[in-house]
């Protein structure tokens, strides 16, 4: 055995967030090899290991420092900051980095009979909840006094059960809520996955944390960026190339047998829509290719 420096990122193990955070492992270069009980991964190629975990343990590992890193939504991160401000207690956890995936809301929502429409109409109520800091921080800064309770899984239910009047739990699709006749009336909070760091790190473990980032956003970024390839009218072109979103200085290469067109070749940075595509054409542009990119290095 040698004894190389090896960061260790936590994850969720099953649920929204695992397979996107896999992948994003994965599609940074990383090759992992499973453990018999599938709790652990080992990086293969890269000094990791990846840690896999219900996601409301990823804050206490990533601020006890028993994992560098961790990847999970801003809504379990925030929780855990204000459960821990309420006790007067700082976190050693960092945000590093925003990702694409995971997008939520924390809502409030009651049954659809119920009178409880708006925030105000929360005052005096029992409210069922998994993010108890979140919403009792939040209902003390909008000066409505209620009681949360908490629940640790199918907090849907509780209004049914009469545990409570109304609800505040995560959206995504609103499918659950649907599902069990509640009506969301109020979002406090929006959130989607972010890569989290632990505050003090040896230098050693620094340098691979640093580096292992540049590759997720390099992931990230070649996701979110196309290349692009169009014959454009010489005429046109400069209100072709502006229509070209997040391109700064596109290639302008001549056409063999054309003396009025050229072709112009463009990384966008940001998304293209059919409605870009659609106006290109409308400009007079032809042959239009979208090209998805695997690996973007600045
Ligand atoms: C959340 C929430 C709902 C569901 C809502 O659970 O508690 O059950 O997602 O999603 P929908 O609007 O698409 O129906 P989560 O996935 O965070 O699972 P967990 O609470 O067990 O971690
Ligand atoms: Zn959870």
């Amino acid at each position: 055995m040698n004894n190389e420096t090896r960061i260790r990122i936590a994850i969720q193990k099953s649920g929204r967030l695992s397979d996107a955070s896999l992948k994003l492992i994965s599609q940074a270069g990383i090759k992992l090899a499973r453990s018999k009980d599938q709790l652990i991964a080992y990086g293969n190629n890269y000094p990791i290991d990846v840690l896999l975990t219900r996601d409301d343990d990823i804050p206490t590992l990533l601020n006890e420092g028993t994992c560098d890193i961790g990847i999970m939504g801003y809504n379990i991160y925030n929780e855990f900051k204000c459960s821990r401000e309420a006790d007067k207690n700082n976190t050693n956890i960092d945000s590093a980095m925003d990702l694409p995936f995971g997008e939520c809301r924390l809502s409030f929502a009651s049954p659809y009979d119920s009178e409880i429409k708006s925030l105000s109409d929360c005052r005096g109520t029992k409210i069922a909840t998994s993010y108890p800091a979140t919403v009792n921080s939040y209902l003390k800064k909008m000066d409505i006094n209620a009681t949360c309770i908490e629940f640790k899984g199918s907090v849907e239910i509780a209004p049914k059960l009469g545990t409570c009047n109304l609800i505040c739990d995560l959206v995504s699709t609103g499918t659950t809520l649907k599902a069990n006749g509640l009506e969301e009336f109020h979002t406090l909070l929006e959130s989607s996955a972010q890569v989290y760091r632990h505050s003090n790190v040896s230098e050693a473990k620094a340098k691979i944390i640093n580096n292992l980032l540049d590759r997720f956003r390099s992931v990230v970024r070649a996701i979110e960026s196309k290349y692009v390839t169009l014959h454009a009218p010489i005429a046109k072109l400069d209100t072709i190339i502006s229509l070209l979103p997040g391109s700064e200085s596109p290639t302008i290469i001549p056409l063999n047998n054309s003396a009025d067109k050229v072709a112009v070749h463009a990384l966008c940075n940001e998304k293209v829509f059919w409605e870009t595509l659609e106006n290109l054409k409308k400009e007079g542009a032809s042959s239009i290719l979208v090209i998805p990119i695997e690996k973007i290095l600045d």
